[in-house]
């Protein structure tokens, strides 16, 4: 990568256009959200506890299925993401369920310079790290935006799954940070039928890099957790082992297919 920016408008151009196919698809199913189903899965329900009157910092929120689910039960929350498409259509979304959810265009490194204020809980989750190059800068900014006493709550796919190929058939990636993966895929997780090709730039992050970024921040591990399931039908080969459970047919529950992590701000 020659300009060390070049990765974002890249990207940009990617979830820009996702927007359109993921609003359309049965996957992320707006209909059953319009009429009050809630986004939002077992494993960050669970971390997330009691959220009623708290105030919570959506990052990489999408389109905002879940930052609206997290007002619906009773949050004052803020997505944050860098899409314009992505951030627009949450706005109309909101507007028209009538919910007060706020959405801020920022790429996360850049949010200091868009918005004020701390937060509750800080909250992000499912393939949104692998789009950032610098853990230690992530870090920095989610202490920054956090209030004394708040917590960060991260779940995420784990690094496990992406050392593979895509469709699980032999390790072809590194565990470990390495240079960024430039692929050109086409469709979409929600949508693998669709003709679209898009480039994608990611970072591959090891478990240890994740905790080692938040514990120099003076964050300290509350709660972490792995998981033998992903609650998303979003990869090749896999099946649902039962309701709402997905895992990949060749691996079975032997390996980790996502985490969840809790981390506190001292008071
Ligand atoms: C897989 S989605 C995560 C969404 C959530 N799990 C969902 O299913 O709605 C990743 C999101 O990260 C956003 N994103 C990627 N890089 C970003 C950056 N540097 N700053 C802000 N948002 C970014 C994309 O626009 C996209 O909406």
């Amino acid at each position: 990568m020659g300009d060390s920016t070049q990765y974002i408008s890249v990207n940009k151009h990617a979830w820009n256009h996702k927007t359109s196919i993921h609003t359309n698809s049965d996957f992320y199913d707006l209909p059953s959200f319009k009429n009050g189903k809630n986004s939002l899965n077992e494993i960050e329900l669970e971390l997330l506890g009691d959220i009623e009157g708290k105030s919570i910092l959506h990052l990489q929120c999408h389109f905002g299925q879940d930052t609206m689910s997290l007002s619906r039960l009773g949050a004052k929350v803020t997505g944050v993401d860098f899409s314009e498409d992505a951030i627009s259509y949450a706005e109309r979304l909101a507007n028209e369920l009538g919910l007060d959810t706020r959405f801020v265009l920022s790429d996360v490194y850049d949010l200091k310079n868009q918005l004020a204020g701390q937060f509750d809980i800080v909250f992000t989750s499912y393939g949104v790290i692998g789009w950032l190059p610098d853990l230690d800068k992530w870090a920095e900014i989610i202490q920054h935006f956090l209030k004394p006493g708040g917590s960060f709550i991260l779940v995420e796919f784990h690094p496990v799954i992406w050392v593979f190929d895509n469709d699980f058939e032999k390790v072809e990636y590194s565990y470990f940070k390495d240079d960024p993966i430039v692929e050109t895929e086409q469709g979409s997780y929600a949508d693998r039928d669709n003709a679209s090709e898009f480039t994608t730039i990611t970072w591959n992050h090891a478990l240890s890099e994740v905790f080692t970024s938040l514990t120099q921040q003076g964050l300290s591990i509350q709660q972490f957790r792995e998981y033998d399931y992903s609650p998303y039908n979003c990869l090749n080969n896999m099946f649902e082992s039962t309701p709402g459970k997905f895992i990949i047919n060749t691996f079975g529950n032997k390996i980790p297919m996502v985490y969840a992590l809790k981390v506190g701000k001292p008071k």
